[in-house]
């Protein structure tokens, strides 16, 4: 895998949270690839996945709030957007021309490997195309990018089902996209995020209709309507082949979403309804992406 991203080959890795299609950051040629494969806008920046702490500091330049989130958070669910460092590293098509740079630590042990393997920064949107649901499994990723790629990694199913928060950290600390690292677990270490808005200079990639499957999206649904496929939450649903989470917990309906769109999809039905979920914990996160799959703004 790092001999192939050295290469300046295309490579499809699991995260604990989707499936991301991987170029070595500091390769312009690579990187332009991934934008062709996805069908990505290039005004829409990647994230840099790195092995470690010290890696992102080579990169980015990370503050105290920067530090003190990556010691609670790192490797996990958390990227940030700080100043770039070395902008060699993580070329300027990757960052969309900006001069900030989201960065992780991802804790799938695959990818740990790989980053650790490759020693620079590795850039990896989700294994989808532009505007579809995350691939969350190494058959779903196939689908979508594997045409691209010199090499892929089975990682099983991903445990969180739902890309990484990202957290911008250049003036005042923002939210730019809900993840499994929650407003409140922020806050709690750095105190209050300013509103994020839908300001696309500051988060070029919270486009409206985004995450999307073939199907039209119908939310807050209490029941399927004639040829609807329906994606319950909780005990008290009309049962389907789909509920999210049969306990109501967040969590699990989190590392269900975008594969069960994806099977509710491949019916064909004339929309895919859903049931209400809740904005506690991982629901706001939940909401976030299923708001864009419909087409709205969240
Ligand atoms: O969980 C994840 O983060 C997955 C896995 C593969 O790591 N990756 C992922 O990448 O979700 P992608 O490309 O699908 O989403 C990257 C998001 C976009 O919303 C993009 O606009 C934002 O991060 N982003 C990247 N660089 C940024 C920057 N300099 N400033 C603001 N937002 C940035
Ligand atoms: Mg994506």
């Amino acid at each position: 895998m790092a001999q192939a991203l050295r290469a300046g080959r295309l490579v499809m890795l699991p995260t604990e949270t989707v499936y991301g299609l991987a170029a070595d950051g500091a390769d312009a040629h690579a990187v332009a690839a991934i934008y062709a494969a996805k069908g990505r806008p290039s005004f829409n920046p990647l994230i840099a996945h790195v092995a470690d702490l010290a890696a992102a500091e080579r990169v980015a330049v990370l503050d105290d709030r920067a530090r003190t989130l990556a010691a609670q958070f790192w490797p996990g669910p958390l990227t940030l957007v700080a100043p770039i460092r070395d902008a060699g590293a993580v070329c300027d098509l990757a960052r969309a021309g900006l001069d900030t740079v989201a960065i992780r630590v991802p804790s799938h042990p695959a990818a740990r490997a790989v980053l650790a393997a490759f020693g620079g920064a590795v850039v990896a949107p989700s294994a989808n195309r532009s505007g579809r649901p995350s691939p969350t499994t190494w058959a779903d990723a196939m689908e979508e990018t594997g045409f691209a790629i010199a090499a892929s990694l089975d990682g099983g199913a991903c445990a969180i089902g739902l890309e990484s928060t990202v957290l911008g950290l250049i003036d005042q600390p923002r939210l730019l996209r809900p993840g499994a690292v929650t407003r409140p677990q922020i806050e709690a270490l750095i105190g209050p995020l300013a509103e994020a808005g839908d300001d696309a200079r500051r988060s070029p990639g919270r486009l409206a209709r985004h995450y999307s499957p073939n199907a039209p999206v119908r939310l807050e649904a209490e029941g399927p309507r004639e040829g609807e496929a329906f994606l319950g939450f909780g005990p008290d649903v009309p049962a389907t082949p789909w509920n999210l989470s049969p306990a109501g917990d967040a969590a699990e309906a989190a590392a269900n979403l975008f594969s069960y769109l994806r099977a509710a999809d491949r019916t064909e039905p004339s929309a895919i309804a859903v049931a209400p979920i809740p904005e506690a914990g991982l629901g706001e996160a939940i909401n976030d992406r299923l708001r864009r799959a419909a087409g709205f703004v969240g």
